[in-house]
């Protein structure tokens, strides 16, 4: 049962989902600069439940040797780095609506040809060359009603190679709807999801591949 910030929260994103597309993400950049206006206003370099998460999300990505890398919603690059460190040989890119935020991921995570920050957002953003590891992680639930998730997750598809690999991860049982949308998209199939229930705030990551054909 989701507490009742959770409840508000859902509604104001759902809310702000009425508007088209552009509107709304106008709205959301507004929104999460404002977010941004402390640094690290989720404690995602510091909090321990957070750590325990990358490393777990980190665990149980298919073993594969990863040349492109995207990680969208990607806040102040903390699981960003991570991700450079886990592959070095990978060009990295991070992508979020806020250029606050990228800001502090450039320092944390200085740019270098190698890694990149991207300022977009994920609804209309669709970059070329694709990737061959998507990760999307605490960010779906910003994006709204039904529409939104569907485009959401047509958009997160549309970013993979033949034979990529998508990670989603949220919070459980909230996942089963977000991560929903990305099993009914024809181009996707699971290929695992690994849900942890233990407190503070139970979460799944979920695998997807992508489809022959
Ligand atoms: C809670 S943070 C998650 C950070 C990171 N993914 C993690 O799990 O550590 C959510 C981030 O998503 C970004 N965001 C929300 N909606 C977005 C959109 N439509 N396009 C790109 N970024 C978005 C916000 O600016 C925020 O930095």
């Amino acid at each position: 049962m989701p507490s009742l910030p959770e409840l508000m929260h859902r509604t104001f994103f759902r809310t702000l989902s009425l508007l088209s597309p552009g509107a709304q993400g106008t709205i959301l950049r507004r929104y999460f600069e404002w977010r941004h206006r402390i640094p690290d206003p989720w404690k995602l370099a510091t909090d321990s439940y957070e750590q325990h998460k990358y490393h777990t999300t980190l665990k149980h990505l298919p073993p594969r040797p990863y040349r492109r890398i995207i990680e969208v919603g990607c806040a102040e690059g903390v699981f960003t780095g991570a991700l450079a460190r886990a592959y070095p040989d990978a060009e990295i890119t991070g992508v979020d609506v806020s250029a606050r935020a990228l800001e502090r991921a450039r320092a944390r995570v200085p740019e270098n040809g190698r890694v990149r920050f991207v300022q977009a957002d994920i609804l209309t953003h669709r970059p070329e060359p694709r990737f061959d590891l998507v990760f999307c992680s605490e960010t779906l639930y910003y994006l709204g009603r039904h529409d939104r998730l569907r485009l959401a997750s047509a958009q997160l598809s549309g970013l993979l190679v033949p034979d990529g690999v998508l990670v989603a991860v949220h919070p459980w049982p909230e996942a089963t709807r977000l991560h929903g949308y990305l099993d009914a998209h024809g181009s996707l199939h699971r290929l695992g999801e690994q849900v942890y229930t233990a407190p503070p705030r139970p979460f799944a990551i979920t695998i997807y591949g992508t489809k022959p054909g």
